[in-house]
């Protein structure tokens, strides 16, 4: 029982929409119509306004991790691992904008760190890396993704491997169209507008 509502917690959770609604206060305007389209931090830094897209990506991972830790100290580790993917899951398909949301990679590193700060760390440490080199957020963000799993394997958090394959498999998707960009090479790089 409580499993499945930390799960619905976590995904309540998840689902608010920090960009959209720091954006609109700020009256940055409607994300959803700025740049990419996207309601993540990345997006909000197009408008221009740093410290809205520094609030964007500390609410947006922050949602995570609050709901790994309530989770297990409430409940214990599965149902913190429970309460993160779903956190995840709500970023990406928000109840609150009709199942229309972002693309999870804040909610993903705020969800690892909770989960086990080493893992969260390494990801963090593989973006910023990438984005040292390629000044490119969702190329780093697919690296993280990806790596994510291998790494949770290689610090023995086994129990975490497969939250970490069903987070990057799901970036994976919700990039499709940067994939396509960075294919063809026309990929904006971080604070260019879209
Ligand atoms: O965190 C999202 C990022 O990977 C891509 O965002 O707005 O460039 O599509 P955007």
């Amino acid at each position: 029982m409580s499993l499945i509502l930390w799960t619905v917690l976590g995904y309540l959770l998840g689902s608010i929409p920090f960009g959209i609604v720091i954006a609109r206060a700020l009256g940055l305007g409607d994300l959803r119509k700025i740049g990419s389209g996207n309601i993540g931090a990345t997006n909000v830094l197009r408008t221009g306004n740093k410290p809205a897209a520094l609030a964007t990506l500390l609410l947006d991972s922050g949602k995570g991790a609050i709901a790994v830790l309530l989770a297990r100290h409430f409940a214990g580790e599965t149902a913190a691992i429970m309460a993160g993917g779903a956190a995840f899951l709500g970023h990406c398909f928000p109840v609150w904008l009709g199942f229309k949301g972002g693309k999870g990679v804040a909610t993903f590193l705020g969800t690892l760190i909770a989960l086990n700060w080493p893992l969260g760390l390494i990801a963090c440490g593989i973006w910023l890396l990438t984005a040292l080199v390629s000044r490119i957020s969702s190329l780093s963000a697919l690296m993280a993704a990806a790596l994510s799993p291998v790494f949770a394997w290689a610090l023995g958090r086994t129990d975490l491997i497969l939250v970490c394959l069903f987070m990057a498999a799901l970036i994976f998707l919700r990039h499709k169209a940067n994939i396509a960009r960075l294919m063809d090479g026309s990929e904006p790089r971080i604070g260019k507008k879209g």
